[in-house]
């Protein structure tokens, strides 16, 4: 095999209560890419159709996920990048996550699997890096590794892939304006006070053990965020009304996507899902701001072969 094509999934970090290690994988909705062997060595990205992003390697999160992994082993060839991107930059759903990651997983197919996904994390997260300025795995963890995926340690490295529950749905609104993950970074601070942190990480316990045990309930109960989203809230026009609107409308909970602007509530079903993204719709057309809103349900596989 010297040529592969795949469908790169679009994420959502933090899933509220779980700012840089928890994240899960979209369904429908994500990047596709065309990898190819060559006899030159190095990565060269040869078309970038969708988005108007640097064909440069060493600028372009792809290019620079996949010279992390080339670093790491001899070749006498090296590999041709075409990327077609149908997630926005700085919309929140992990953009460079799904183009870092998808550079990598498919340089690995075409080696034969040298490395493992957690090391394939490692080489996305140099991606992350130069987009945001931080290496955070919360969007290239459930990329690579579908469903959920928690950051047990980032040092050493530790991905944990959590229990999908089956009935669940995600339904996300994309307000039309840009947040740079690296500003939304910015404006947190540093320091958080003790009994915020015992709210976050009790809500982490409840989340993770709700998506074993596929309590709903307790999946939406836990969907709280103490500590980025008051802070991150301001960036978004209309958040705490979109908020409310889906939960009126039946999401067990609802939360900032990574850095935003995009807003996703978790729903226990398809039906649910759907009556959820009519709410979020009407209620976002009052802010004159365009926007997309999708449902879809979680992605169990990660980046995958397509045809
Ligand atoms: N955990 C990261 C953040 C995700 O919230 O900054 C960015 O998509």
């Amino acid at each position: 095999m010297n040529s592969i094509k795949i469908f790169s999934p679009a994420t959502i970090a933090n899933i509220s209560c779980g700012f840089d290690v928890l994240g899960l994988a979209l369904d429908n909705i994500g990047d596709e890419m065309i990898i190819k062997k060559i006899n030159e060595p190095g990565v060269r990205i040869t078309k970038i159709v969708g988005q108007k992003l640097p064909l440069e390697t060493t600028k372009n999160v792809a290019g620079v996920a996949a010279l992390a992994l080339l670093n790491e082993m001899e070749t006498s060839f090296g590999f041709e990048i075409e990327i077609y991107k149908n997630i926005k930059p700085g919309s929140g759903i992990g953009s460079s996550a799904a183009s870092a990651a998808g550079a990598v997983w498919g340089i690995n197919e075409l080696l034969g699997k040298p490395f493992n996904k957690t090391q394939l994390v490692k080489f996305a997260m140099e991606g992350e890096k130069l987009a945001s300025g931080t290496l955070h795995a919360d969007n290239v963890a459930p990329a690579l590794f579908g469903g959920f995926t928690l950051v047990r340690s980032y040092n050493p490295l530790d991905i944990i892939q959590i229990n999908t529950p089956k009935e669940l749905f995600v339904t996300v609104i994309h307000p039309h304006i840009e947040i740079k993950t690296v500003d939304a970074r910015a404006i947190l601070s540093p320091t958080v006070l003790l009994k915020d942190a015992v709210k976050q990480w009790g809500n982490v316990g409840g989340l993770i053990s709700g998506l074993y045990t596929e309590d709903y309930e307790l999946i939406g109960r836990s969907l709280e965020d103490f500590i980025v989203e008051p802070i991150r809230a301001t960036l978004i026009p209309n958040y705490y009304k979109v908020k409310e609107s889906a939960l009126n409308a039946g999401a067990l909970g609802c939360g900032i996507s990574g850095s935003g602007p995009s807003i996703f509530a978790l729903c226990k079903g398809e039906n649910v899902a759907k009556t959820v993204a009519l709410a979020l719709k009407e209620n976002y057309k009052k802010t004159g701001i365009p926007f997309d809103v999708y449902s879809s349900k979680i992605n169990s596989e990660g980046i995958k072969i397509i045809k």
